[in-house]
């Protein structure tokens, strides 16, 4: 097959994305198929149109590309692409559109409100301990979590310039203290819990990006019944959205209260395929390799 991979872009996770595309397109390479790589740039419909590929690699992160945008122009051009569509894609990169969605049908997430970044200067929108975070990023950008004692992240200060300022709106979440949990689902499979024990206790930018700065621990140590749940949440949001190909769910687990704890935060519709990258490394551990699973995503999209 001719497959235009599509990587880069402008989202705040740009340098994710190239990581990803680059080992995604040398994998399709080494399967034997014919690869346009772009980096996407404004122009990018027109490059698509004069590359007129079999198949778009979505490899994009964030905000444009897992937002629905790119997905609306590959339909009204008639491209195929991996990975879902544009409904699906515009409300799970939207994390209050995604509680929406998911909540009514029982799928456990935490509570929170939208506040005015501005806002947040006056006053603690939630009880501490809580999480700030863009309503639409991916990776840990601009996300703050505010302590009894002060906060982890982006300095929250008038004066102090964060990356987070530059939305003008954040989703504050109640902390769920405890454990980070990730499940990917590869068609209609769910691949299993993988645990994150950042190294510095916080699973942000740098400890999902620096080699040894986590330690995944795949099949987590976690009781059946947790693991279990995990999987069956992982494969019913995936389905209630109508994600397609692959997707990742991922959860925080309060350790002290048993099933209860367990919470979906958000799920990915175009996880991440870097080398620390989670959905590659559980494939791994089921016995798909990289290559096979860059296959898997092509052949789910063809179907
Ligand atoms: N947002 C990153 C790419 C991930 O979910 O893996
Ligand atoms: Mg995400």
């Amino acid at each position: 097959l001719h497959i235009a991979v599509l990587m880069g872009g402008w989202s705040a996770e740009r340098e994710v994305s190239l990581m990803s595309g680059s080992g995604v397109a040398d994998a399709l390479e080494s399967l034997g198929h014919r690869v346009t790589r772009i980096d996407m740039g404004r122009d990018v419909a027109a490059r698509l149109a004069a590359a007129k590929p079999d198949l778009v690699f979505n490899a994009l992160h964030g905000t444009p590309g897992e937002d629905g945008s790119v997905q609306g122009l590959m339909d009204l051009m008639g491209l195929a692409y991996t990975h879902s569509g544009m409904a699906t894609s515009v409300i799970a990169i939207d994390k209050v559109l995604t509680k929406q969605a998911l909540v009514p049908h029982g799928v456990p997430m935490p509570g929170g409100r939208v506040v005015r970044s501005e806002d947040i200067f006056a006053g603690d929108p939630l009880a501490r301990p809580y999480v700030l975070k863009p309503v639409n990023e991916g990776s840990s950008v601009g996300v703050a979590i505010v302590t009894a004692d002060g906060n982890y992240g982006e300095p929250i200060g008038r004066d102090v310039a964060g990356p987070w300022q530059e939305f003008d709106e954040l989703l504050a979440e109640p902390y769920v203290r405890g454990r980070e949990l990730t499940t990917a689902v590869l068609g209609t499979r769910a691949l299993g819990v993988t645990e994150l024990r950042p190294k510095s206790g916080w699973y942000d930018y740098d400890a999902k990006y620096t080699d040894g700065m986590t330690e995944h621990v795949y099949p987590a140590d976690i009781p059946d019944e947790i693991a279990q749940a995990c999987n069956r949440l992982a494969l019913e949001a995936h389905r209630l959205l109508g994600c397609k190909g692959c997707s990742r769910a991922d959860f925080r687990w309060d350790d002290e209260r048993g099933v209860d704890g367990l919470f979906l935060l958000e799920v990915n519709t175009q996880p991440g395929m870097t080398p620390l990258s989670l959905v590659p490394e559980q494939a791994k551990h089921n016995g798909i390799s990289y290559a096979e699973l860059v296959q898997a995503i092509v052949d789910e999209a063809l179907k």
